[in-house]
């Protein structure tokens, strides 16, 4: 049996933050010590939403790279490339929409819901009325197929992509032959990770500490956020359950006593969210440090990323050819 392959990538629609560390980041630099795995730049992905203005796509390819590796993924482990200089991903793309019907991708609830959010304030201005947006769940199964992916680590929002995916998968092995694996989602229990006004921590929503923030931004950051709204007054009690800020010490204050602590003092007013915003920046400070270190000496040497990324394209190059001709084989092609 081969070993199992993971596959996933991201799109590079804007500067990584703390979200996206807990969300995925955290889970793809544990699986690169179990699986063979490919990590990839969605640039492609990026395009399908972001085509009117495309420069910020280019600008956090290697922003967004150099993060990962300052989180922890090991090239010599992983195999990381930009989905672009793949280009493979697009001819199987082409292939695989030939068997996809229009009417599965226009059944898809994320498509669906994305429409909705048309003129909202995540897509503003945006007109996803183009065949690009429609066929995203065929470029991704092409993603994922290249590689055989079994497992493909995902969040929630990325479930009915994948059921397509899994789908297209099974109609192109009916049709010529069983080559694939029906690739199966990978959900990692994502802790919740709320931005600095108690919503999600997302782009659009103005709410994120970026991983690429100095430690005083972070600070300020921590200092201004929400807290318990019952907290009105320092004497009053508040509950760490109904507190964002709370959220963030379940992830980095790994001190089991320091919590309990907190949760005292919150439900009892002993202490003041001031207090427990610079308990929070004492876990969470030194590890932002650490990651801003790694990413400081990353960038010291600017072609270390583009090696990286140019290592990583040939990798995949040879598996994505190996791929096509068993492809173009089985299509008659
Ligand atoms: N659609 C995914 C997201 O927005 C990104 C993605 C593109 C992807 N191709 C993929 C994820 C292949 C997993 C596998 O998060
Ligand atoms: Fe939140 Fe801490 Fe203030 Fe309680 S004391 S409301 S947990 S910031």
């Amino acid at each position: 049996m081969a070993k199992i392959r993971v596959v996933s990538g991201k799109r590079s629609t804007g500067e990584l933050h703390l979200g996206h560390y807990f969300g995925a980041l955290k889970t793809w630099v544990s699986l690169q010590d179990q699986y063979e795995c490919f990590f990839f730049v969605a640039d492609w992905h990026a395009l399908t939403t972001d085509y009117q203005d495309p420069t910020l796509i280019e600008k956090n390819v290697l922003s967004n790279v150099a993060d990962w590796l300052a989180l922890g993924l090991n090239p010599k482990k992983a195999t990381i490339f930009i989905q672009s200089h793949v280009k493979e991903h697009a001819e199987l793309f082409l292939l695989l929409s030939m068997i996809t019907p229009v009417s599965w991708l226009e059944r898809n609830p994320t498509y669906k819901e994305q429409l909705r959010q048309l003129g909202s304030a995540t897509l503003q201005n945006k007109d996803l009325s183009n065949f690009g947006f429609l066929g995203y769940p065929v470029l991704q199964t092409a993603d994922v197929m290249m590689y055989k992916g079994g497992k493909v680590p995902v969040g929630e929002d990325q479930v009915p992509h994948l059921e397509l995916s899994r789908e297209i998968t099974r109609r192109f092995n009916h049709l010529y032959g069983n080559i694939f694996p029906e690739p199966e989602a990978l959900l990692s229990e994502a802790p919740k990770i709320p931005g600095t006004d108690g919503r999600k921590m997302s782009n659009s929503y103005n709410n994120c500490i970026y991983l690429s923030d100095s430690k005083e931004v972070v600070t300020q950051k921590i200092m201004t956020m929400v807290t318990d709204p019952a907290r009105k007054r320092r004497q009053d009690p508040g509950n760490p359950k109904d507190c964002p800020l709370f959220d963030l010490h379940e992830v980095y204050t790994k001190d089991e006593s320091v919590i309990k602590e907190v949760e005292k003092g919150c439900t009892t007013a002993g202490i003041g969210c001031v207090d427990c915003k610079k308990i929070l920046l004492k876990s969470l400070l030194p590890w932002h440090e650490q990651y801003l270190e790694k990413r400081t000496s990353i960038m010291k040497k600017p072609s270390f990323v583009e090696d990286v990324l140019s290592e990583g394209s040939k990798k995949a190059q040879t598996e994505a050819q190996k791929t096509m001709g068993e492809v173009r084989k089985a299509m008659k092609i």
